[in-house]
């Protein structure tokens, strides 16, 4: 299966007319992966910036995510976000959540992703805030191989190691959503220290350490600078001691728990 870029810009927040003028500089810093959801309210930004780039559409690789509201209407609300994208089709499309209280199952919208993918509208299909055991019952249903990713959250205070290693025993990457803890991870003793050592910034080591252990991140960023730094954190090499100490800052730190959300692992 082709390789989803391993740097993404994450999209929530990025509305109006400051959103679409973040999107177009990290465009232009390179960002070509653009994570969106039919919730943010960003995907018609994510469309005009990648029309307003000047690029081909190939270049470009743009995730959105189907709301469970959107379930019994999952292909008809792929065509209403590729209608706000402007696009023909996605690169990606992902179950954002599975149903609260798993109802609907997942037996009952999986097989439309699918079908959603083999007409052409998502390149690739996955999931996103599934467990392992929604894993399992998505994999049950549409077969081995089929899943582009699972994207959780993951960060350095929430490393999420069963379900990450579950993923990939069954041949998922994981994407890290919220990488950087949602900007918290500044000033924290061990990535300061670790930092310092390679002459960058504690955000940077975070996503570094992501990347080191194979996930793909789509840290959010408004502000030029820090896009550009996020960007360059694929070039910060860690070594076995940066890792350890790294592996050490795992503190289940969940930011990201709605009460209608599944029990995690
Ligand atoms: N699938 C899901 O259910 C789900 C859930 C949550 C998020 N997501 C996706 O994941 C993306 C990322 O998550 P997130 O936006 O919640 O959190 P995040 O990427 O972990 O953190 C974003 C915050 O960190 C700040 N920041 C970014 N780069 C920085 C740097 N180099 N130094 C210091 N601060 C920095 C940003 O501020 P500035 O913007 O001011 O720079 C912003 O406040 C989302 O945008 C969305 O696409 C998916």
């Amino acid at each position: 299966m082709e390789a989803i870029p391993k740097i993404g810009l994450g999209t929530f927040g990025l509305t109006g007319a400051d959103g679409l003028a973040a999107l177009g500089s990290a465009i232009d810093l390179g960002y070509r992966h653009l994570d969106t959801a039919q919730t943010y309210g960003t995907e018609e930004n994510v469309g005009k910036a990648v029309a307003c780039s000047g690029l081909n559409r190939g270049e470009f690789f743009v995730t959105t995510k189907v709301t469970a509201a959107n379930f019994g209407r999952l292909a008809e609300s792929i065509d209403d976000s590729l209608k706000a994208l402007g696009l023909d089709h996605v690169d990606l499309a992902l179950i954002h959540w599975p149903a609260p209280h798993d109802t609907p199952p997942i037996r009952a919208y999986i097989g439309e992703l699918a079908r959603v993918r083999d007409t052409g509208r998502a390149r690739l299909i996955g999931v996103s805030n599934f467990t392992r055991r929604h894993v399992d019952e998505a994999i049950a249903e549409i077969g081995e191989g089929a899943l582009a990713t699972n994207q959780f959250e993951q960060h350095v205070f929430l490393q999420n190691r069963a379900l990450d290693a579950h993923c990939r025993e069954r041949g998922i990457p994981p994407t890290a959503y919220m990488p950087l803890a949602g900007g918290r991870v500044d000033g924290d003793p061990v990535l300061t220290a670790i930092a310092r050592k390679h002459r960058s910034s504690e955000s940077q080591v975070a996503l570094a350490y992501l990347l080191a252990r194979g996930s793909i991140v789509i840290p959010k960023s408004a502000t030029p600078e820090r896009q550009k730094a996020n960007m360059a954190a694929g070039g910060i090499v860690l070594d076995e001691a940066d890792m350890h100490g790294l592996a050490g800052l795992d503190r289940g730190e969940r930011h990201i728990d709605p009460s209608w959300g599944p029990n995690w692992d």
